[in-house]
C-alpha cells in the first residue's frame, strides 16, 4: 500500500486563482471561430462572443484572459482594433500564417469577453515593434475616468466608463520573437516602458509583468532582475510585480515535436518526464529571484505553458491546431500539482492556447464544439482555486521504459478551502499499474468524501463524433479507515477527493 500523509492544519501558501489562467491570442482559430464569431453569425453568440464557448469557460471558473500574445503581442498596434469596424485597419498576421487579421476584435471587444466570463483581464503590450507613447496611450485608453485624449476616444467609441485593468504584460519573449533582445538592453526599455504604465485608480493598481526567461535560460533572469533592481527601480515591487516564465512540452524537441495522438510507451513517459521539469525550473528561477525579493512579492508568471505537438494532418502549418489525449490530461495534472506546491512564489499561470490551438481546453468545427481531456481536469482542479495549500506528500517509486525517461508514478498536492473541504488532486502516471493509496489525514475526522475521475487508454480523445469518450466520471470507492481513507488509484488518471 502507497501512504499519502495529508495536514491539514498546516498551511502553507494560497494558490492562487489566477494559477488557473487561461491565454488567448490571434492565432488560428483561437479568437476568430473559436471565440468571437461576430453578432450576424449563425452561431448563437452575445455581442459576437460564442454561447456555448463562454458558458464551458465559466463552468470552470476561467480567472484570468491574457491577450493579444504571444508573438502577436509585439506587433500588435491597439489602435488599429479599435472604432467602427469596417474602417479598422487589416494587417498581415506574419507569425501565424501569414492571414489577414481583420482587427474586428479588439480592445473593446476583449473587454467584453472578460465581463462575459467574470474573469480578470491581462493585457500584454507591445514592446517589440511599438512606442512608449503607444503603449502609454493604451493604458490611458484603458483605464483613465476623466477627460483625457484617449479617454474621450474610449467615450467616442462606446464605452463611457473605463475597464478594469488587472495584469499588463510589458513584452513578450523579448528575448526572441519580441525583439531579439538581450536581457541587459530588454532590462533598461522594461525600466522605461513600465514607466508609463500608470496607475490612475490606486485602489485597483495594474499589475505589470516584465518579461522573463525561456525555459531554463537563468542568465536572462539574472541579468534582467539584477539591471531593473540597480539604479532606478530602488523598490523592485511596484515597478514590477511579475516575472514570466514560458516552457513548453515538446515530446521530441522543438524542430519534430511529436505526434499530438500517435505516440507509444517510450513518448508517453517522455512527456510526462519534461512535464515534470517545469518543478527544476521554478526552484532554479525561484532561487534565483530569491536573491532580489527575498520576501516573495513579485510572482513568477508562466503565462505560456502546455504541450506543443505537430499539427493535425492536414491543417495549416501556421495555426498550431493539435488535437488533446489522457497524456495531455496527465500533463495538466501534473503540472498544476506543481504550481499548487510553489503557490508561494507561482502567482499566475496560463495555459497556451485556450480554443483551437496547443493544449487547448475547447476545441471548436465551425458551430460545433468539444471539450478536451485537459478542460476535465481543470473542471476538477477548479476547488484549489484561492484555497490554502496544505502539507502533503505521498510515497512515490520511479517508473519508465527507458532510463533517460523515468518519472514518479504518482503526483498529489491537497488544499483547503474557505469551508473547510479538504482537496486532493492525485495523478497516476502508470500506464499498467493501479495503486492502493493509504490516506493518512491528521487530527482530522473525516465525515464524508466525495469523489470524482479522469481517466482511460493513453490514447482516448473527444472528436466531433465522439465528444464524450473522456469525460470527468464520479469516483466512490473511498473507504473511510481509522486514520483517514483508503482508495485505489486507476493507472492513468487524474483524480480529485472532495473530504469533509
Ligand atoms: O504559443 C505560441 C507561441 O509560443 C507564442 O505566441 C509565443 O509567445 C511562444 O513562442
Amino acid at each position: 500500500m502507497t501512504k499519502l500523509v495529508i495536514n491539514p492544519s498546516k498551511k502553507q501558501s494560497k494558490i492562487n486563482k489566477e494559477i488557473y489562467g487561461h491565454f488567448s491570442e490571434h492565432l488560428g482559430r483561437c479568437i476568430y471561430e473559436g471565440i468571437y464569431v461576430g453578432e450576424d453569425s449563425p452561431i448563437p453568440n452575445k455581442n459576437g462572443m460564442r454561447t456555448d464557448v463562454v458558458e464551458a469557460l465559466k463552468h470552470i471558473r476561467i480567472p484570468v484572459l491574457r491577450w493579444p500574445g504571444g508573438c502577436f503581442a509585439d506587433e500588435y498596434h491597439w489602435k488599429d482594433g479599435i472604432g467602427p469596424k469596417e474602417t479598422r485597419k487589416k494587417m498581415i498576421n506574419t507569425h501565424w500564417g501569414g492571414v489577414v487579421e481583420d482587427n474586428s476584435f479588439g480592445t473593446h471587444e476583449f473587454f467584453e469577453l472578460c465581463e462575459q466570463l467574470g474573469c480578470e483581464a491581462y493585457v500584454n503590450g507591445n514592446l517589440g515593434s511599438g512606442t512608449v507613447q503607444e503603449m502609454s496611450e493604451w493604458v490611458e485608453y484603458i483605464t483613465f475616468e476623466g477627460v483625457s485624449p484617449m479617454a474621450d476616444l474610449r467615450k467616442k467609441n462606446g464605452h463611457e466608463k473605463p475597464w478594469k485593468l488587472d495584469f499588463f504584460g510589458v513584452g513578450n519573449e523579448n528575448w526572441g520573437c519580441g525583439g531579439n533582445m538581450n536581457p541587459d538592453f530588454y532590462a533598461n526599455e522594461y525600466r522605461r516602458y513600465q514607466t508609463y504604465v500608470r496607475n490612475y485608480h490606486p485602489d485597483h493598481p495594474i499589475h505589470k509583468v516584465c518579461c522573463g526567461a525561456n525555459v531554463d535560460d537563468y542568465e536572462w533572469t539574472s541579468e534582467v532582475l539584477k539591471t531593473t533592481h540597480n539604479h532606478c527601480l530602488k523598490e523592485l515591487h511596484g515597478n514590477m510585480d511579475g516575472l514570466s516564465l514560458h516552457y513548453y512540452v515538446h515530446p521530441e524537441g522543438w524542430e519534430i515535436k511529436g505526434s499530438a495522438t500517435d505516440f507509444d510507451d517510450k513518448v508517453w513517459y517522455k512527456s510526462l518526464n519534461k512535464a515534470l521539469f517545469m518543478e527544476t525550473l521554478i526552484e532554479r528561477h525561484g532561487h534565483i529571484m530569491d536573491e532580489y525579493d527575498p520576501e516573495k512579492k513579485i510572482g513568477m508568471i508562466v503565462d505560456e505553458w502546455g504541450a506543443w505537438y505537430t499539427v493535425e494532418p492536414g491543417t495549416n502549418p501556421g495555426f498550431l491546431y493539435q488535437q488533446n489525449t489522457m497524456r495531455d490530461a496527465l500533463i495538466a495534472g501534473i503540472t498544476l500539482n506543481i504550481f499548487n506546491k510553489h503557490s508561494d512564489r507561482v502567482k499566475m499561470a496560463n495555459l497556451a492556447q485556450i480554443v483551437n490551438v496547443l493544449q487547448s481546453v475547447i476545441l471548436t468545427d465551425g458551430a460545433d464544439m468539444i471539450l478536451t481531456p485537459t478542460y476535465h481536469v481543470f473542471d476538477m482542479y477548479k476547488y484549489h482555486q484561492d484555497a490554502m495549500l496544505v502539507d502533503s506528500s505521498v510515497e512515490t517509486e520511479t517508473i519508465g521504459v527507458e532510463d533517460e525517461w523515468q518519472v514518479p508514478n504518482l503526483t498529489e498536492s491537497v488544499s483547503v478551502a474557505e469551508d473547510g473541504a479538504v482537496h486532493i488532486t492525485l495523478t497516476n502516471l502508470s500506464l499498467d499499474k493501479d495503486y492502493e493509496i493509504r490516506t493518512i489525514l491528521t487530527d482530522y475526522q473525516v465525515n464524508e468524501v466525495k469523489g470524482e475521475i479522469v481517466h482511460g487508454e493513453m490514447h482516448e480523445m473527444n472528436t466531433f463524433e465522439t465528444p464524450d469518450q473522456v469525460r470527468v466520471k464520479e469516483f466512490n470507492e473511498v473507504e473511510k479507515t481509522a486514520e483517514g481513507i483508503k482508495f485505489i488509484i486507476p493507472k492513468c488518471s487524474v483524480l480529485h477527493l472532495e473530504v469533509r
